[in-house]
């Protein structure tokens, strides 16, 4: 068995199946390039976190909130939605999307930076959107805003401090902490000296401060799991800090980050153990919290959507052998193009396991030496005509792709 073989996606008679669909059949049929996203895999995914979290005391709700930016195709919204989801939200246009797609208002809260007054009046035509602060700076420009929408009842509002470590697959998606791992100051978040102070300016101006709120990265691993508990330690420090200091929370917020296997010999992040130890520290730090919510987005979809491709030729130059694809990375997968550590498996879903195989670039169609899908990936020859799959393309690949060569980006199925 191949190791990213699973219920979405298996291996049969040397062809790739998808929620047991011929790949091939389905490439024909909608043409090519084309994102197949499922259901299934995503609804499994939901059940898997929902388990973890399943020890959770009677009284303690645990709020899933969908990190929306991840993948906001309507289907997979809607399919959140009935399962009882929140939405993260980190942009005016991403909570419309998010209404639209039927989620109500007291299920969608807003984390913006950079936030323009225009942003939070667009925000706060939607009374029941928990708006979570960034920046001790932000609460007097909500404030503004709030007095040109002339909005007399409460706005919920939460903090998002940085609790001062970070974590993520790579320096760009590091987002707490004093600086990422390359040296960049991290804009996320307010510093842990200011937190009260930006809970009395909440307060002092009549705001309903509900929350605390933390999201140290992205693309976890196993080795990321000290740091994530360390953070867990620091937040219900700072709870009881707040408790003492008269702010009751209705809830934390200790945002997304697990990451899924992209990797053969990655070693996955240890949700069932977070997850207790997150609900074990809430116990008995005795915060009478409301709610606890996770903030996932390619834990939720990244391995439910793969991109399919044709092999329009082989091309053969120097000692290099080129797949060259009807794809370009920037317009279906721009992950490993932004991030230079991201990797995405490639398969020949009509040939999976051919035995003669050969170091292969995969190479789009764009002008760019860098727009290549998997550099020298060892994988069965193959042929024009063949197609190609990329694995873990559910979770910020269409939401990251561009028109770059005035190539389109892709269509997408849900199967
Ligand atoms: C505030 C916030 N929450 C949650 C997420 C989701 O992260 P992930 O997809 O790694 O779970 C992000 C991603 O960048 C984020 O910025």
């Amino acid at each position: 068995m191949n190791w990213w073989e699973n219920e979405f996606l298996k291996a049969k008679n040397n062809r790739l199946l998808l929620e047991n669909q011929s790949a091939e059949t389905i490439a024909r049929k909608y043409g090519t390039p084309l994102y197949v996203y499922s259901r299934k895999q995503v609804l499994r995914n939901l059940a898997s976190l929902k388990e973890a979290f399943s020890s959770a005391p009677t009284g303690l709700e645990v709020r899933i909130a969908y990190a929306l930016k991840a993948n906001p195709h309507k289907a997979i919204l809607k399919t959140l939605l009935k399962k009882g989801c929140w939405i993260d939200a980190v942009s005016p246009a991403e909570v419309e999307t998010a209404l639209k797609a039927g989620f109500p208002e007291n299920r969608i809260m807003f984390t913006g930076t950079s936030i323009s007054l225009k942003d939070f009046e667009r925000i706060l035509k939607h009374p029941e959107v928990t708006i979570n602060i960034d920046a001790y700076e932000q609460i007097e420009l909500l404030a503004e805003a709030r007095r040109k929408m002339r909005r007399k009842k409460p706005v919920r509002v939460s903090v998002r401090w940085n609790p001062g470590l970070g974590r993520g697959f790579c320096s760009k998606t590091v987002t707490a902490g004093e600086r990422s791992s390359d040296g960049t100051p991290i804009k996320f978040g307010v510093e842990e000296a200011r937190v009260i102070e930006a809970f009395k300016k909440l307060k002092q101006l009549g705001f309903e401060a509900v929350g605390l709120h933390q999201h140290l990265g992205s693309g976890w691993t196993e080795e990321d799991f000290p740091v994530a508990i360390k953070a867990v330690d620091r937040m219900i420090k700072k709870a009881r800090e707040l408790k003492k200091a008269g702010f009751n929370l209705e809830f934390l917020d200790f945002g997304g980050g697990f990451g899924p296997k992209y990797r053969a010999e990655q070693r996955l992040f240890p949700l069932a153990e977070y997850a207790a130890y997150i609900l074990d520290k809430v116990e008995s730090s005795k915060l009478d919290l409301k709610a606890i919510t996770v903030e996932p987005g390619k834990y939720l979809v990244a391995n439910a959507g793969v991109l399919l491709m044709k092999v329009e030729y082989v091309k053969k130059s120097y000692r290099n052998l080129f797949a060259c694809v009807n794809a370009g990375t920037y317009n279906t997968v721009p992950r490993p193009v932004i991030y230079e550590e991201a990797y995405h498996e490639i398969v020949n879903a009509s040939c999976v396991n051919g035995q003669q195989k050969e170091k292969i670039t995969v190479a789009g169609h764009l002008c760019e030496t860098g727009d290549v899908f998997g550099v020298e990936r060892l994988m069965p020859i193959p042929k024009r005509g063949h197609i190609m799959a990329v694995l873990m393309a559910g979770a910020y690949c269409h939401s990251m792709a561009s028109n770059f060569n005035f190539r389109l980006i892709p269509k997408e199925i849900l199967l």
